[in-house]
């Protein structure tokens, strides 16, 4: 807070409405004859669901903020500045888009890069970490031999929302033996305060959605 970069970087996200999925989709209703008042009534809920598609899915788009030669370095920067001389020597990135910061960061810092990969993507022996989304379940996979057992890591994505994707990492980490001393994300979302599952783990956020 109080850092001038962070409005840039704020700025250079892009909000995209709707993606990947619309917002409420408002069927037309059947054309039987009904009271005046159900008239009013499906007027007055036909507002609030106008109301939820409005305030639905707000895509946070970090591909623009990747274009921004100033505020894609003064992003780098900053979790650089706070990481460098904390002994990290493991920066996991979550797929897809934490591998977009993770690596720079790791290679400023002095660490190595472990991706944290979707099902099915790395050759060779994993552990696996399922969690919950809104949704259905999804999977993170880390390569068996990545970490080493006392090594202190950091976990990078570009956004939190409920932390389960980060909660998942953490644990991966944890299986592996290593310590993981703090997730950095770019993006928080407000449903990220109070409610994130990160086991006590601190988060370091940048920037509120746009
Ligand atoms: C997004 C984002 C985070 C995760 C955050 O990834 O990049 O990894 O969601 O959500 P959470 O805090 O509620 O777990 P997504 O699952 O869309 O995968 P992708 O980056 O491969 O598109």
């Amino acid at each position: 807070k109080g850092d001038p970069r962070l409005e840039a970087i704020s700025r250079a996200i892009r909000v995209v409405p709707h993606f990947p999925k619309p917002g409420l989709s408002l069927s037309s209703g059947d054309r039987r004859r009904r009271p005046r008042f159900c008239f009013f009534f499906f007027f007055f809920f036909f507002l609030i669901l106008c109301g939820c598609w409005f305030l639905g899915i707000m895509f946070q788009d970090i591909t623009t903020l990747l274009l921004d030669h100033k505020a894609f370095k003064d992003t780098v920067e900053i979790f650089v500045d706070r990481y460098r001389d904390m002994d990290i020597s493991v920066v996991a990135g979550v797929e897809a888009r934490g591998f977009m910061f993770g690596p720079s960061i790791a290679l400023a810092i002095g660490a190595k890069f472990v991706p944290l990969r979707k099902p099915r993507k790395l050759p060779g022996e994993v552990i696996s970490e399922e969690y919950v989304l809104e949704y259905g379940v999804d999977c993170l996979q880390m390569h068996v031999g990545a970490v080493q057992p006392g090594e202190r890591a950091i976990v990078i994505d570009d956004l939190v929302a409920t932390g389960g994707t980060l909660s998942a990492a953490i644990k991966l980490l944890e299986r592996a033996g290593a310590e993981v001393v703090e997730c950095g994300c770019v993006i928080g979302l407000p449903e990220t305060k109070g409610q994130c599952r990160l086991n006590g783990k601190p988060l370091y956020i940048l920037v509120g959605p746009r």
